[in-house]
């Protein structure tokens, strides 16, 4: 485990726009994991600054989001796929049929799951996995539980992870009470995982997750056992690693 503490966000931006563009400089047709909320914005608009600069092409990159809300319109302004768009896909050259978010509107969802897995599986290994940090210790939307699951599944969201995710919309009765996210196996399976974490808020559960015991009340406890994990905090997020 590699851990990296930045005194400014704009520092622990560019780092992260450097792993994620140098691994696509050099492999051009990189499969990248990618993640939504508040944590990857700054990341992503430094990916864009890099792109415009003609640092970076995306053109052959494949990505798979971890995850959406169930039941939001496709187009609502917070569903992931118009985050993505937003922040990301717009600015940059990767081909729309080259970006896959899975559909929390599928008539059927656990076919929709299925699908979402054997996309990954024929795109071969996801190459990075860029990862946010739930105030309860989520990777993807995979909540504290007594066990975890591998793939992609439907996931009742924790009161605490609506709580927080509240902020993005007029009032928590409008935050959907379910998600569709990828499993903790497709995220282990990743060549490296990229965490981001940002704020005093997240101190003790970033502690936690990264020196704690590994179990599934705390999902990203789990990223302890993977060879390729780097980890960037602000200076807040990093107070007890230090
Ligand atoms: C987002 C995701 C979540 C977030 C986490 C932190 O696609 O999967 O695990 O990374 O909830 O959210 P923020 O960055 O908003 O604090």
């Amino acid at each position: 485990m590699n851990v990296l503490i930045f005194d400014s966000n704009e520092k622990l931006n560019e780092a992260g726009a450097n792993i994620i563009t140098g691994l696509v400089q050099t492999n051009p047709r990189a499969v990248l994991g990618l993640a939504t909320g508040g944590t990857p914005v700054g990341v992503y608009e430094q990916i864009v600054k890099d792109y415009k600069r003609g640092l970076v092409s995306f053109r052959g990159v494949t990505s798979f989001n971890l995850d959406e809300y169930v039941g939001l319109p496709v187009d609502h302004p917070e569903s992931y796929r118009s985050y993505m768009n937003h922040h990301l896909f717009r600015h940059i050259d990767i081909p729309a049929e080259q970006t896959h978010i899975p559909n929390g509107n599928a008539e059927d969802p656990e076919a929709e799951c299925r699908r979402y897995d054997e996309l990954i599986a024929e795109a071969g290994q996801i190459d990075l996995q860029l990862l946010g940090l739930g105030h309860n210790g989520h990777i993807g939307f995979n909540e504290p539980a007594h066990a975890l699951i591998r793939g992609t599944h439907v996931v009742d969201l924790a009161e605490e992870t609506r709580r927080a995710n509240a902020r993005f919309f007029n009032s928590i009765d409008e935050v959907p009470k379910q998600a569709m996210t990828m499993g903790v196996g497709t995220i282990l399976k990743a060549k490296t995982i990229l965490l981001i974490v940002r704020g005093a808020d997240k101190a003790e559960i970033v502690h936690r997750a990264l020196t704690g015991p590994i179990t599934t009340d705390c999902p990203a406890s789990l990223l302890q056992t993977h060879p390729h994990l780097v980890v960037l905090l602000d200076r807040e997020a990093g107070r007890l690693m230090a």
